[in-house]
């Protein structure tokens, strides 16, 4: 029943002979549900190291005894920092131990939230947002000029293993579509010519200017103010005679 539809819908569609939009097969949080590999594996010990040890303490403190869970999102985001940017289940487990949780907690709050790599990535995790947005101002091309500079395919790591291409959705920056997170930056108004330039940076391990790449300073007007424009009217601007 189920394909019977999907082929008629399918048929409507070419009739139809446009252009349809796709998404790419593979994505940043394309990993479900837990795998053993031999990269990524319960039997795979974890630490945290001396100095994150300390910063552990210190986010714990944060919270009151009995609210301790509260800690979990930035005890995995640590945890994450220091495997290279993917968090491997034994990392889980070790957040769970720490927060004297069962391990399922953990596991819902890692699977839920796409800044949680599940698996090995690049050095630098090249996100880009294909919302409407981003899509409209020119997403696909910049996608494209990643893939092609990098010689890595979306939702997959590049040979050299520096670089890992997600498509996401919109990443809150839409007044400066397009744009692209690399690893904790956002790179934004992008063209082509900026596209290459932060690829040739990186790959020198050089650091990209983060930012916008218009010229603006953040997300006001491109042309100038377009309201707010006059000075503004000291304390008492419009109230009558009588009360001043
Ligand atoms: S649509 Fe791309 S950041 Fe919002």
């Amino acid at each position: 029943m189920l394909s019977s539809l999907r082929t008629g819908v399918q048929g409507v569609l070419r009739a139809a002979s446009r252009n349809i939009q796709t998404s790419a097969a593979l994505q940043h949080d394309s990993l479900f549900v837990h795998r053993d590999t031999p990269e990524d594996n319960p039997d795979i010990p974890f630490e945290f190291t001396e100095q994150n040890k300390k910063r552990v303490d210190a986010i714990l403190g944060i919270y009151p005894e009995g609210h301790k869970r509260g800690a979990m999102i930035p005890l995995l985001d640590l945890a994450q920092r220091q495997n290279g940017g993917w968090l491997p289940i034994s990392a889980m487990h070790k957040v769970a131990d720490l927060l004297k949780l069962p391990r399922m907690r953990v596991y819902e709050v890692a699977t839920f939230y796409t800044m949680f790599i599940r698996r090995p990535i690049g050095k630098y995790h090249l996100q880009v947002c294909t919302t409407t947005p981003c899509w409209l101002r020119g997403s696909d091309a910049v996608l494209k000029t990643l893939v092609e500079g990098t010689g890595c395919k979306v939702g997959g790591t590049s040979p050299c293993g520096k670089f890992s291409i997600s498509e996401v959705e919109c990443l809150g920056a839409c007044v400066n579509a397009p744009m692209v997170q690399v690893n904790d930056d956002y790179y934004e108004d992008l063209s082509i010519e900026d596209t290459k330039e932060i690829i040739e940076k990186l790959k020198k391990d050089e650091k990209p200017k983060a930012g916008p790449r218009s010229g603006r300073f953040a997300s006001e007007p491109l042309g100038g103010l377009t309201s707010l424009s006059d000075p503004p009217t000291g304390p008492g601007f419009g109230i009558q005679d009588a009360l001043k």
